[in-house]
């Protein structure tokens, strides 16, 4: 090798060793007599000395050094007079005795340090550059001890690793597919896997009983925060168990991920029904690091003559303690937030509960004080709350104070990144309504079994039937989802027909999995979680882009490879593809 230390060891210990070092300048500071480097690697940072003892030549070539010189020094490791204790190699200095430059650099577009002038494109085009700073670096480190606390917590409990194609077959369902043209199949086409669902399953029947994988998921969907077009997910699988048996499982290997990798130790994951998530939260993934729950008020706001809320099909508010004191304008600002389009909402009504005890509302046209009494028992507020209250079509009008109600929380400072809230959703519908296609599409995906007792509504009722389908959810965020399979060749048809697909269509997309359900297939169940929302939540970030090593920006490009990109005429002839759009 070519050092005998790295940049982050040697110590006090240390002293008078004769080490050599390898790494890059952070950088340069001559000071009279003397000149300091900053030698970095992955592991630290050095101080390297240089003085007016040493060799002239040295000394210049030591001045001449510019920011990420790559370089090799040799030398005795002395006490420092001015120590860092801040630095694990803050007491200590190299005397160099011999410098080597292995490779000159040119000046980084942008500093290579925790704070960087660089914008976000520049960084992604220079990704390289943007991974020598300590914060990028780190969280793929921190990715990579949680993937080998994965895998430790999964060998343990006999799950086998198994690796899927990435070249397989498009299917309508779900997100859009990327495609990949065969050029030994003119005209045809490979998709990459959205997930390895079937194949999981199939394993199931092949009988490997507990599978995993870290695998990369592919999904050409507009691209958010926490969504890529290239993912990856932790996926998994059982056979043999029930639900319980998965949330455990499951439960139990998020629960050590904290307690190993953060040092935190989770209570007992909390579990909620899907009804009670929309009807307390507006949300399929509610954020319970604060409460502020929903309250219902059409039995007591109807019948006034107030129009906005006699037409509404649902009246429903929120109480943001310690508010009352909002000014118009805090108000305003509110209203338009809720008015924005992506939002939707038509208008926000207020009530005040003073400091005094007194109530007033934005509506006391055609409220008494008696009525507010009312409002105010049933959001159980006291004095110096604000309550809000929305009014509209159910679902819609939950959604929209969904976001009241996060963004009120982000006012209030009641999203913590170091506080950690896990939540089971549970028994999501089955199917979900698509207004653009006038049918209905399976919620979670078409393997997903009903429950039993819901069966019988498929024909009748099928916006009702609930499906053994659950997702984990950590302050607000969906970081895993699953389901107990279907696996009976009959029910399996039976889902096929009532997400709209002719049995010849079902028989064409999906025949390989019912014939294989023919041939002796175990009850099974899985859950798959999103891997890079779940390092990102580890790490206290926002966005997944910054824990993948080398992501798409927000248009979905690679800016330092420049992909995609077009590719020569020779190329489409050979995939026999018009080149003429
Ligand atoms: P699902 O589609 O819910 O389930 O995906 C599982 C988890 O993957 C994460 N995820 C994403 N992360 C980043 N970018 C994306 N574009 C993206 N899309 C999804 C989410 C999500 O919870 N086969 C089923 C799982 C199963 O039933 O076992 C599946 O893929 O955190």
């Amino acid at each position: 090798m070519l050092r005998t230390h790295t940049c982050g060891e040697l110590t006090i210990a240390d002293l008078n060793k004769e080490v050599t070092l390898t790494g890059w300048v952070q950088k340069s500071r001559d000071l009279g007599g003397m000149t300091f480097i900053d030698m970095r690697d992955r592991y630290g940072m050095t101080q390297l000395t240089f003085n007016s003892d040493d060799d002239a030549e040295m000394r210049a070539q030591a001045r001449e050094l510019g920011r990420e010189f790559v370089i090799k020094v040799s030398g005795k490791v002395i006490e420092r007079s001015n120590k860092n204790l801040k630095m694990a190699t803050g007491e200590i200095e190299i005397k160099v005795s011999k410098l080597e430059l292995l490779n000159p650099a040119k000046l980084p577009p942008f500093l290579i340090e925790d704070e960087t002038d660089g914008g976000d494109d520049l960084r992604l085009k220079y990704r390289y550059l943007d991974l020598r700073r300590n914060p990028a670096r780190n969280n793929l480190v921190l990715r990579h001890k949680m993937a080998q606390e994965v895998r430790k917590y999964l060998d343990g409990m006999d799950f086998i690793e198994v690796e899927t194609p990435v070249l397989i077959k498009s299917t309508p369902e779900g997100a859009r597919d990327f495609v990949v043209p065969s050029r030994m199949n003119p005209g045809e086409f490979y998709a990459l896997p959205q997930s390895p669902q079937t194949f999981k399953q199939l394993l199931m029947v092949s009988g490997f009983d507990r599978y995993f994988q870290i695998v990369k998921c592919f999904r050409d969907e507009d691209l958010r925060a926490d969504r890529q077009p290239e993912f990856t997910q932790i996926d998994c699988e059982m056979a043999f168990i029930e639900q319980e048996d998965i949330l455990n499982v499951f439960e139990g290997l998020i629960r050590t991920l904290f307690k190993n990798v953060k040092g935190v130790d989770l209570a007992q994951v909390p579990r909620m029904q899907y009804t009670d998530a929309m009807r307390l939260y507006g949300s399929d993934k509610p954020d319970t690091r604060f409460d502020m729950k929903f309250v219902e008020l059409n039995q007591i706001v109807k019948g006034k003559d107030f129009p906005v809320f006699d037409q509404a099909e649902l009246v429903i508010g929120i109480n943001a303690k310690g508010c009352a004191e909002y000014t118009r304008k805090q108000l305003d600002e509110l209203t338009d937030f809720i008015k924005r389009p992506q939002i939707g909402g038509t208008g926000l009504i207020y009530m005040r509960h003073a400091a005094d005890g007194s109530l007033k509302s934005s509506v006391d046209k055609f409220y008494n004080e008696d009525d507010l009494k009312k409002w105010s028992e049933a959001f159980n507020s006291e004095p110096g709350d604000l309550i809000l209250i929305m009014a509209g079509q159910t679902d819609r009008v939950r959604k929209q104070l969904n976001e009241l109600r996060l963004e009120m929380g982000n006012r209030l400072g009641l999203r913590d990144k170091d506080k950690f809230a896990p939540l089971w959703v549970l028994d999501f519908p089955l199917l979900e309504w698509d207004e653009d296609s006038g049918r209905y599409h399976a919620m979670h995906h078409p393997f997903t079994s009903p429950k039993t007792e819901d069966i019988g509504m498929l024909d009748t009722n099928p916006g009702q039937v609930r499906a053994n389908a659950y997702d984990m959810v950590v302050n607000g965020i969906e970081i895993g989802g699953g389901s107990i399979r279907i696996h009976d060749r009959e029910l399996q048809s039976l889902m096929f027909k009532h997400l709209g697909f002719s049995v010849e269509e079902a028989q064409n997309q999906f025949g390989f999995l019912l014939d294989a359900f023919e041939y002796g297939a175990p009850p099974h169940g899985g859950i798959a979680f999103g891997f890079d929302r779940l390092v990102s939540i580890f790490a206290g970030l926002d966005s997944i882009r910054d824990v993948i090593a080398f992501p798409k920006n927000n248009s979905g490009r690679d800016v330092m490879i420049d992909s995609p990109s077009t590719i020569a005429d020779e190329q489409l002839k050979e995939l026999k593809i018009s080149t003429t759009v």
